[in-house]
């Protein structure tokens, strides 16, 4: 089967690794903004182009593509799904009006409103120009302030953590000089990501996962695309109650049929639900039209199925015939960034990679040039343990980053007991 995966980070390489291991006779090619070893080695062909070029559609045709799988948020809301239908190749990774859940928070907020789904916070939009917000920030007194728009991860800003009030009613007023923004309630609690194959109505869930969007050890510093994630050999996390997961799910689901509802377009593809586990229950924090980067490479290794039946299943709106089964496995995922990430990053410099051990390596952010690998200044390798226990796992991850030559940091309390107890007693404090 000729199959092209969009995209080169350390996401795409977990699915290009994915699809290599199907039984139907891969033949993978890819369209990447620069060269990701790890994906041009399971490749036959790949193009480097810009990840929302049209002419990726050329690509694919030219190479006979009989499916598509998009890996990164960008070329979804470029709408290269839709164009890739058009030309008649099947897409993992919804329509640009599905897609909209992801690259427009204000929209996403009001369709929630709309539709009445569970675990929305108090929120308002404000559209480019608009005045209000200092009024608006006061009324709510602790808030989030979020731009509209596709911003990597990095555009939230979060009071207390980032800036006080005065600092807040600065922020939103220089993001609305350029774009719509939604200022809405902040919520206490534990962070979980939850992710799902969607056909169109039927879900398959992927066990729930915790990413770390802050910089520095102890969640402190900026937020950043997120420096690592972990999940446990079961559904839920530590932290987590049963009910948090099922509320999830029922979430994701209302929101899948109501993006039908709204947008006429069936969501087919990955949907990534970010929730807060709080006092009152969860809340949405937003969602993913893809799999998260790092949380893609938690879950993707533990699929039991054969990758390309899930494809297909989603394309075909035949999920609802295909148990999608994950092993029972935990997992510790580190990033290894640039000395400087996120604000000042050290670029083009080499990183050397030698036994990781027990641990599995993916490409991310990093090119390859004559033989050597360079860093871009982006999340650059990451490192995946698997094991029984989210223990153990840790122990082979933080084992695997010692063998990473070169200008990189990475956090090394992911997936440690003590920060896990601390989530834990977060919890218990907060329900008390
Ligand atoms: P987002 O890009 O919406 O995922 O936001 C990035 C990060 O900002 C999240 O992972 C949270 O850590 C934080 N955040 C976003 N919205 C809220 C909120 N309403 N309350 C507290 N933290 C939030
Ligand atoms: N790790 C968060 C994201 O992929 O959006």
């Amino acid at each position: 089967m000729r199959v092209l995966l969009v995209g080169g980070g350390g996401r795409e390489h977990a699915i290009a690794e994915a699809i290599a291991r199907s039984r139907r006779d891969p033949h993978l090619y890819a369209a990447m903004s620069r060269k990701n070893p790890g994906i041009a080695r399971l490749c036959r062909e790949f193009i480097l182009i810009k990840e929302i070029d049209p002419a990726i559609v050329d690509f694919a045709v030219k190479n006979k593509i009989e499916l598509a799988v998009i890996g990164p948020e960008t070329p979804l809301a470029a709408g290269i799904p839709d164009m890739l239908w058009d030309a008649g190749i099947p897409v993992v990774g919804p329509r640009r009006l599905a897609a909209q859940i992801e690259f427009d928070k204000a929209w996403t907020r009001n369709f929630m409103k709309k539709y009445n789904i569970a675990g929305l916070p108090g929120f308002r939009v404000f559209r480019k120009g608009e005045s209000g917000t200092d009024e608006y920030i006061d009324e709510l007194g602790d808030v989030v302030i979020k731009p509209a728009g596709l911003t990597g991860g990095k555009g939230v800003k979060v009071m207390g953590d980032h800036f006080g009030i005065e600092g807040a009613k600065a922020y939103a007023r220089e993001v609305l000089k350029n774009d719509d923004l939604v200022i809405e309630e902040r919520l206490i609690g534990e962070e979980f990501t939850v992710q799902a194959f969607v056909d169109g109505s039927v879900l398959a869930f992927a066990p729930a996962v915790q990413d770390h969007k802050r910089a520095f050890e102890g969640d402190k510093g900026p937020n950043t695309g997120g420096m690592g994630s972990y999940n446990d050999a079961k559904d839920i996390l530590p932290f987590m109650k049963e009910s948090d997961y099922s509320g999830a799910k029922k979430i994701m689901i209302d929101a899948v049929m109501a993006v039908r509802k709204e947008t006429g377009v069936p969501y087919q593809g990955v949907l990534y639900g970010q929730f807060m586990a709080t006092a009152k229950g969860i809340s949405v924090i937003e969602f993913n039209a893809r799999f998260g980067d790092p949380e893609a490479m938690n879950v993707i290794p533990l699929i039991e199925n054969d990758f390309l039946d899930v494809c297909l299943a989603v394309v075909t709106g035949t999920l609802g015939k295909t148990k999608v089964a994950f092993k029972k496995q935990a997992t510790v995922c580190k990033y290894a960034v640039p000395e400087g990430y996120p604000d000042d990053p050290a670029k083009d410099s080499v990183v050397e990679i030698g036994n990781t051990g027990n641990a599995h390596v993916f490409y991310s952010s990093v090119y390859e040039k004559d033989g050597w690998v360079y860093t871009t200044g982006s999340r650059a390798i990451a490192i995946l343990g698997t094991a029984g226990t989210i223990h153990d796992a840790e122990k082979i991850a933080q084992d695997g980053l010692l063998a990473l030559k070169g200008r990189l940091y990475s956090r090394r309390d992911i997936g440690t007991e003590e920060l896990i107890r601390k989530r834990i007693k977060h919890m218990e404090k907060l329900r008390a």
